[in-house]
């Protein structure tokens, strides 16, 4: 919920020493970290360290269902023993398809477009006077109450910028905040015209 990345070569380290399973929910981070988008994983070099890998087809993808990676045994395990999988449907195959096509594509080339737009935004929004700690294409800033984040996001919606006002039990009391995912597919000029409601939203919330 911070745009920051967890300890994950110190974690598996902890982990080998104390024979424990290593499980990451790389929902925010598969197709977009790491080389060709291969995960947060694959950015700290440590992929074959990790036990389960689970993520999410509907955010670096923006399609839909997800998937857990594992060796055979964990796999049939989850086959036969998770509820959620054995009485829900099937995901419908044309969302499979498409997704295992952009497995096979090279995401190079959107992960980098990605990054320039996370700059563009994050560089913005730093010379409104917004206070950015994101490293990642998650950007969050930060309201403080939960009725100001709601009304924060309600502002912005209005005006075509759409942020998820987040609030506890999500993140601690105190500390909502609206978090703003940048995509690939956004233009320069999106961008600009995104920050242009955010710095109206930042002069009339008294949030800078
Ligand atoms: C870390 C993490 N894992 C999993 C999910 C669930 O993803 P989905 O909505 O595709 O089921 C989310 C959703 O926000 C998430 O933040």
């Amino acid at each position: 919920m911070d745009g920051d990345f967890s300890f994950l070569k110190q974690i598996t380290e902890i982990s080998e020493k104390s024979k424990a399973i290593t499980i990451v929910d790389d929902a925010h981070g598969d197709f977009v970290i790491g080389k060709d988008g291969k995960g947060t994983p694959n950015h700290f070099n440590v992929t074959k360290k990790i036990d389960l890998y689970i993520s999410s087809l509907s955010k670096g993808l923006g399609s839909f269902g997800g998937y857990v990676a594992s060796q055979n045994n964990v796999i049939n395990l989850c086959i036969n023993k998770s509820k959620s999988f054995i009485y829900t449907s099937a995901l419908p195959s044309f969302l499979i398809e498409h997704s295992q096509k952009r497995f096979e594509s090279n995401r190079e080339k959107q992960k980098r477009k990605l990054e320039t737009n996370t700059k563009q935004l994050s560089k913005g929004l730093t010379q409104i006077g917004y206070e950015i700690n994101s490293i990642t294409h998650i950007i969050p800033i930060i309201i403080g109450s939960e009725k100001s984040a709601i009304d924060f996001g309600k502002f912005l919606y209005n005006n075509g910028v759409f942020a998820q006002p987040i609030r506890y039990p999500t993140v601690p009391k105190n500390q909502a905040r609206l978090r703003i995912s940048v995509t690939a597919w956004l233009s320069k000029k999106d961008i600009e015209s995104a920050l242009s409601v955010l710095e109206t939203a930042a002069k009339k919330f008294k949030i800078v």
